[in-house]
């Protein structure tokens, strides 16, 4: 008996797959058989992505969105079931800083507060709650939202990131009890730090070389690594895992604060 994943004949949808980490996860959902929905607020990066899955014979279309606007949500998840006929597998990627520098917890106002929340936890709700309609209507699906490590230890600096990714640990608890009995699993992930353009651009000096030497297993993670994740928690080899925050983070967790120093770039 051989052991494989296939994703054909499912449709996936990937926000702010343009770049980075979703990049990845569109390109690997696409490797196992997917039509893969790459979606970005940037219209030519997520044309970028689709050039790259096409490069594969794999099988993408770009659609662009600015998921702040409430409608713009409803109307992306509507426009990737009219394209792919319905929604098998959504993966909730958009977050990161909202543009904000890290800062210390007695420096951020309410306007800041307000940013982070809305670009973690608001988005990825409004995203699930659109899918889980459509999915609802087909009968099952499966959500993965993007949390991140910060989340299982303390954090300077990043508290309000932290605070918001950590909702999202908890909304994927409530989502994964109210939607189950319709078929649809919910799981969480979180990457450690991974260096994507963004991340390479704005870390100190020095900094990268801490977080390695922090990790038990004295490395960064790879983009690729959430994609690989994403691919086998959205297969039926995990069809009995729900409600889940899967970590991978090169055992950083294990450490419990994480290195100070970040800097005061924009994130
Ligand atoms: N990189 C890391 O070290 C790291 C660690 C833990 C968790 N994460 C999480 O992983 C996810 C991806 O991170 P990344 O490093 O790949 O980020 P990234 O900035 O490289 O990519 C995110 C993409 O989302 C898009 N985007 C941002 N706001 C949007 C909006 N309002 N509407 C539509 N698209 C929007 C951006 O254009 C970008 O292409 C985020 O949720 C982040 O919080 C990242």
């Amino acid at each position: 008996m051989s052991v494989e994943i296939d994703h054909s004949a499912r449709v996936v949808l990937v926000t702010g797959s343009g770049a980075g980490i979703g990049r990845e996860i569109a390109r690997w959902m696409a490797r196992a058989g997917a039509s893969v929905a790459v979606h970005d607020i940037r219209a030519e990066k997520t044309a970028e992505t689709a050039a790259l899955i096409a490069e594969e014979e794999g099988t993408a279309r770009a659609f662009a969105a600015d998921l702040r606007d409430d409608a713009a949500i409803d109307q992306l998840v509507a426009d990737v079931v009219a394209w792919g006929g319905g929604l098998d597998i959504a993966v909730n990627n958009v977050g990161m800083m909202a543009g904000r520098p890290p800062a210390r917890f007695v420096d951020m106002d309410g306007a800041y507060w307000r940013d982070l929340v809305d670009q973690n936890l608001v988005l990825t709700a409004l995203c699930g709650r659109a899918e889980a309609l459509a999915m609802m209507e087909q009968g099952g699906g499966v959500i993965i939202n993007v949390s991140s490590g910060e989340t299982t230890r303390p954090s300077p600096m990043m508290s309000s990131y932290a605070a918001a990714k950590a909702a999202i640990n908890h909304l994927t608890w409530s989502m994964a009890v109210e939607l189950g009995p319709h078929n649809i699993r919910v799981n969480a992930i979180a990457p450690g730090t991974t260096l994507t353009e963004r991340v390479k651009e704005v870390f100190p000096p020095g900094h990268y070389d801490a977080i390695v030497a922090a990790t038990p297993l004295r490395r960064e993670t790879l983009p690729e690594e959430l994609g690989r994740l994403a691919v086998y928690l959205a297969s039926d080899l995990a069809r009995c895992t729900t409600g889940q925050l899967i970590l991978a983070d090169a055992g950083a967790f294990l450490s419990r604060t994480r290195p100070p120093n970040l800097g005061q770039n924009a994130v």
